[in-house]
């Protein structure tokens, strides 16, 4: 592997994330914070310890807690440096900021280097706005979600958990060489040429305002009195109600697929449930037959059995059984999935984001798009018309509302090229292939 991916955002809590895997996989990184307080203070204490603190929780390869040396890599304010050593700018910052980042890299002269950006994650409907300002085709990479669940420490991160798969759509110009180099860095990932796999697979604009906005008094209470509140736990799995709610906006989103003619896994009246079982008992079965620790075979194998849904939308709860692996049991509400899932049950906090990032880059796209179908968006609506009631502030007037596109624009755009093959990559057994899975 001898790419160089640098990272706009180094301080961010998914940046340390990157920063720290892209330094133990031998990588040379330039890690750009900005010269915030916050940004300042990432940037001095990685300098002044030479290096970035890892912290993993007990996990089945031994993956160690460990001090990762910056060795050749490096970190600063600099965007002229970024641009000029890096072959991949990873954009590691919630998605409402992706508009400003990209203006001011093209006013730093991204595009006479024409590097490719990668979206971790986009959200809903990125591309057609930063194509605004980049021009139309303009190389992104985007990632249907973070490929890790981190918190940031200090001295550097604590990833809690490393995702399985997650879809990756490439957008616009991005070369064969380009998506094989991702893929030698992230061998666990499913790529197509469909921007609606990433758009519509916008699994956090289902769980998180809907979640915060309809527990929020609980929420702003319990974070007053300095006291803990599991935003899973509490907000959903004990809450059928609000599951019911999320389920429906979950409905709409896959409403919205079903009408592009897009492959569709838990649509009701159009479950497509039998399939599902079908694919992920070959894949268990695949799976109980291969050595935990032969995580060569293993990707392999997944990737495989996992080829059918490439470009495909599938509900939250399948998309927990192929995420997580909450097996799906075919009926069961999105309260109950979210009950059984391991990593909700652990830690977690209802944040900020959940309403800054996901209102204006997933509720608001998601809204006007089922208008733009015809489709039935109450459930949507409910959320966004509670946002402004408790935040004071009209959500669809600053959000991507997608006023300024037609909509057989959108509809070209979301559909892409779903015919493009997308060979498989053969990945080396190295150390840092078996890390990245976990
Ligand atoms: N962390 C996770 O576990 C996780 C899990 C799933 C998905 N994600 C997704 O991954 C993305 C990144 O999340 P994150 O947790 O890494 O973010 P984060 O650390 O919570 O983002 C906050 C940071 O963003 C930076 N920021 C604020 N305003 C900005 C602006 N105008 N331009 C650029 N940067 C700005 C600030 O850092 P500076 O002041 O230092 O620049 C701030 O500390 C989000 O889309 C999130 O939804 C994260």
């Amino acid at each position: 592997m001898n790419c160089k991916p640098g990272i706009y955002g180094v301080s961010t809590q998914s940046g340390r994330a990157f920063f720290a895997d892209f330094l133990s996989k031998g990588l040379q990184s330039y890690g750009y914070a900005r010269a915030t307080e916050h940004g300042r203070a990432a940037v001095s204490c990685f300098n002044a310890r030479g290096g970035i603190y890892l912290e993993r929780p007990p996990n089945n390869i031994g993956e160690e807690s460990r001090f990762i040396p910056l060795g050749m890599s490096s970190v600063g304010h600099s965007l002229d440096e970024l641009l000029t050593r890096s072959d991949f700018i990873f954009l590691s910052h919630p998605s409402q900021h992706l508009e400003e980042s990209v203006s001011l890299l093209k006013e730093a002269g991204l595009m006479q280097r024409q590097i490719p950006l990668v979206l971790t994650p986009p959200r809903t409907l990125a591309a057609p706005y930063l194509w605004r300002i980049v021009g139309e085709n303009y190389p992104l990479i985007c990632f249907s979600t973070s490929p890790y669940s981190a918190k940031a420490l200090e001295n550097g991160v604590y990833i809690k958990r490393r995702k399985r798969s997650w879809m990756v759509s490439l957008e616009g110009e991005v070369s064969e060489e380009q998506r094989e180099q991702i893929s030698e860095i992230f061998p666990q990932v499913l790529f197509n040429r469909v921007p609606a796999t990433t758009s519509l697979g916008n699994i956090g604009a289902v769980f998180h305002p809907g979640g915060y906005l309809l527990n929020y008094d609980d929420i702003e209470k319990r974070q007053r009195q300095g006291e803990p509140y599991s935003f899973y736990m509490e907000g959903i799995a004990a809450r059928p109600e609000v599951g019911e709610l999320l389920e429906e906006i979950d409905q709409i989103r896959l409403r919205i697929a079903y009408k592009l003619n897009m492959p569709v896994f838990g649509l009701y009246g159009n479950d497509r449930e039998e399939e599902w079982q079908a694919m992920m008992a070959r894949l268990r079965l695949a799976e109980s037959r291969t050595e935990k620790r032969d995580i060569q075979t293993l990707r392999k194998m997944r990737h495989e059995c996992l080829s059918t849904i490439h470009n495909a939308i599938v509900s939250a709860q399948h998309w927990l059984d192929y995420s997580y692996g909450v097996a799906r049991i075919p009926g069961e509400s999105l309260a109950n999935a979210v009950s059984r899932t391991p990593t909700y049950q652990k830690r977690s906090v209802p944040q900020r984001r959940y309403l800054d990032e996901d209102i204006p880059t997933g509720l608001v796209p998601l809204e006007a798009l089922a208008k733009r179908f015809d489709i039935d968006c109450t459930a949507i609506s409910r959320i966004l018309d509670l946002y402004g009631e408790k935040e004071g502030k009209e959500p669809r007037a600053s959000g991507r509302n997608l006023q300024p596109f037609t909509t057989e624009y959108l509809i070209r755009y979301l559909k892409g090229c779903p015919d493009e093959e997308m060979p498989d990559v053969s990945m080396p057994d190295t150390n840092s292939t078996i890390r990245s899975y976990l």
